[in-house]
């Protein structure tokens, strides 16, 4: 760990987890939690909820957990130091510079090493464009039109005329070959090591921090045997089903929309014509990940896809990604030209706000797209499209509007409006028994692995998260419950911490509890433990027989283990001392029952 406990500490208590997990989900209080909709499934129920008390989060849903550092590391995709210094500037927080002996630059997360050594990578790539070796590529780049300022601004680069001069230049640099090979830039065989981008025109991929997470590499004229562009594969730090181009400057604008284009040329022409609120995903089909990624800066979305084919089949796709997500949706007709850096060039960036202006609704694209792959003179065609208009218009959440495009769609396209209507409600049905349905298994599954967890484990958690939220159940039971009696999980560990906490600061405080356990998968555990809590609503005495329950249940079965152990081992004495302390916990069960909790 390379920053002190005390700064982490500092960092901690200086960012409440419901105003930094608020930042990004819109959260309603209910109780001591606070509830939204979880950022890393897709829900329409609000199944996750943040604990003010507790300083941790937890989704009831997907069973996603942690504190404010884990939440950052698994929304930002960062490691956990990274996840310590976001949360450090925006509390304003000054951090200590962090000062690597080579043990603990080992210890660094491989994020951080390709990350830093992408960037250098592309300063490498920058330097090249701009020197007489890429004195080809910086003409390739300003004939498609680009101005120098957009040159720079997108970081583009050249990768040299050798196959390993990115290679030796990082070697020459102090890297290893070990810190080389994860970053993906590399074809390492027992041939030897070259560079994977060169003589290509190179496109920085950064995140929304600006890390260069990624590169593309376009060759330069046509593509005849070769592919047009390379790109980085997915790394550590870069998954191309979450990152979106450009997104790093498009998330500063002020527009109230943000214009989804399919690739590099794209977004650059976008920004360069002055709209600032260009992204692109890539060449892959749109994910749920980025479309999700997208509402925490918009909700409103117009696709600026190709206008071929394919273009038109992925836009087809994007919709009701982006849509389930909650964002509205238009799509911009680019025709004739193909797409946007054609039709900028061509036409000019005023043609292109026009025809943002006219970009037509989602659903109007979809009927479109429809209409013109029916040939409305067959009648068994024009049926078959009477059909899918249908399913089309039961796609419509809002009911108004769906009755509105019954009644229009009737009109437009010579359908009997009754046997539209019974069509969509038909529809409307179907795909509502199937959500219900759906639903149902989901509970269905949820209780039954519920069920799966109850008895002894259920039981030693909420005690667990009984006494660290209550210090005066603590100090009853502390004398009598050691970690054997948690059993052989992860209870135990945090049965130590929880008693370390009060021993240290004399109250415990359930994100430190958390942050003691280094591996994210334990610390998703131990938060979970730390949420599982007894009913809220119970009166005085209601609430010291459910304490008294928990504790006497898991000395308990503790105790039942031993004996079986003792017994197979054949050891009397232990027998007769485990016998008298199972005697003993009625006694325990009458102190527990007058107890002050
Ligand atoms: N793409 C890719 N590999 C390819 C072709 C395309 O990764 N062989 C991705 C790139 O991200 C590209 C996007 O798909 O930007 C869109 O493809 P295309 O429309 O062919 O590229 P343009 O961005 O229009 O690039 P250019 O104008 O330079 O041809
Ligand atoms: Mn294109």
């Amino acid at each position: 760990m390379y920053y002190d406990e005390e700064t982490i500490e500092n960092v901690r208590a200086a960012n409440d987890i419901v105003d930094v997990v608020g930042t990004y989900v819109q959260l309603r209080r209910s109780g001591a939690n606070y509830f939204g909709l979880c950022p890393f499934h897709n829900e329409k129920s609000g199944s996750f909820s943040v604990n003010k008390n507790m300083q941790i989060y937890k989704c009831f849903g997907c069973g996603e957990s942690g504190n404010v550092f884990g939440f950052v590391q698994k929304y930002e995709n960062v490691s956990f130091p990274e996840s310590v210094r976001i949360l450090a500037e925006r509390a304003g927080i000054s951090l200590p510079e962090p000062d690597y002996t080579p043990e603990e630059r080992l210890r660094v997360s491989k994020k951080d090493i390709i990350a830093k050594i992408n960037k250098e990578a592309a300063t490498f790539y920058y330097r090249l464009l701009r020197s007489p070796e890429g004195e080809a590529a910086h003409k390739y780049l300003t004939d498609r039109g680009l101005s120098e300022e957009t040159i720079n601004k997108f970081g583009l680069g050249y990768a040299g005329h050798y196959t390993d001069g990115l290679y030796k230049y990082l070697r020459s640099q102090g890297h290893s070959v070990e810190e080389l090979q994860i970053t993906g830039l590399f074809n390492i065989s027992e041939k030897g090591v070259y560079d994977k981008f060169w003589n290509r025109v190179m496109f920085p991929i950064m995140d929304i921090r600006n890390r260069v997470i990624a590169f593309g590499g376009r060759i330069m004229g046509s593509a005849e045997n070769v592919a047009k562009y390379l790109n980085s594969p997915e790394t550590d730090l870069f998954s191309k089903s979450e990152n979106l181009y450009g997104l790093n400057l498009a998330k500063h604008s002020r527009e109230k929309f943000i214009i989804l284009a399919e690739g590099y040329m794209d977004v650059i022409a976008l920004h360069q014509g002055g709209f600032n609120n260009a992204v692109a995903s890539l060449g892959t089909s749109l994910t749920e990940r980025q479309a999700r990624k997208l509402t925490t800066y918009t909700d409103n979305i117009v696709i600026s896809y190709d206008s071929d084919g394919a273009g038109t089949k992925a836009a087809l796709r994007a919709i009701p990604i982006l849509k389930n997500v909650g964002l509205s949706v238009k799509i911009l007709n680019m025709s004739p030209y193909k797409d946007p850096d054609e039709f900028i060039k061509a036409i000019g960036a005023d043609e292109y706000r026009k025809r943002i202006e006219s970009a037509a609704q989602a659903f109007d694209f979809e009927a479109g797209v429809l209409e013109k792959s029916h040939d409305f003179e067959n009648v068994d065609e024009k049926t078959k499209f009477d059909h899918e208009i249908a399913e089309t218009i039961a796609k419509i959440d809002d009911p108004m509007a769906r009755y509105n495009h019954v009644e229009a769609a009737a009109r437009k396209y010579n359908i009997d409006a009754s046997a539209l209507r019974d069509e969509v409600n038909k529809i409307g049905s179907r795909m509502k028994a199937e959500e219900t349905n759906a639903k149902a298994k989901e509970a269905q599954k949820a209780s039954r692995e519920k069920k799966a967890e109850e008895g002894d484990t259920q039981r030693a958690r909420l005690l667990l998260n009984t006494i660290t939220q209550n210090k005066n159940a603590y100090e009853c039971v502390k004398d009598v419950l050691t970690e054997q009696d948690f059993g052989s999980g992860i209870e135990p560990a945090v049965y130590i911490q929880i008693r370390s906490e009060y021993d240290k600061m004399g109250l415990a405080v359930g994100a430190r509890i958390v942050e003691k356990f280094t591996d994210a998968e334990e610390q998703s555990k131990v938060a979970d433990i730390l949420m599982t809590s007894l009913e809220e609503d119970m009166n005085e005495s209601e609430r010291r027989k459910a304490f008294a329950d928990l504790v006497i249940g898991v000395k308990k079965s503790a105790i039942e283990r031993r004996i079986d152990e003792a017994k197979q081992a054949q050891r009397g004495e232990e027998l007769v001392k485990l016998f008298k302390e199972e005697k003993d916990l009625d006694a325990l069960r009458k102190k527990l029952m007058t107890a002050d909790i």
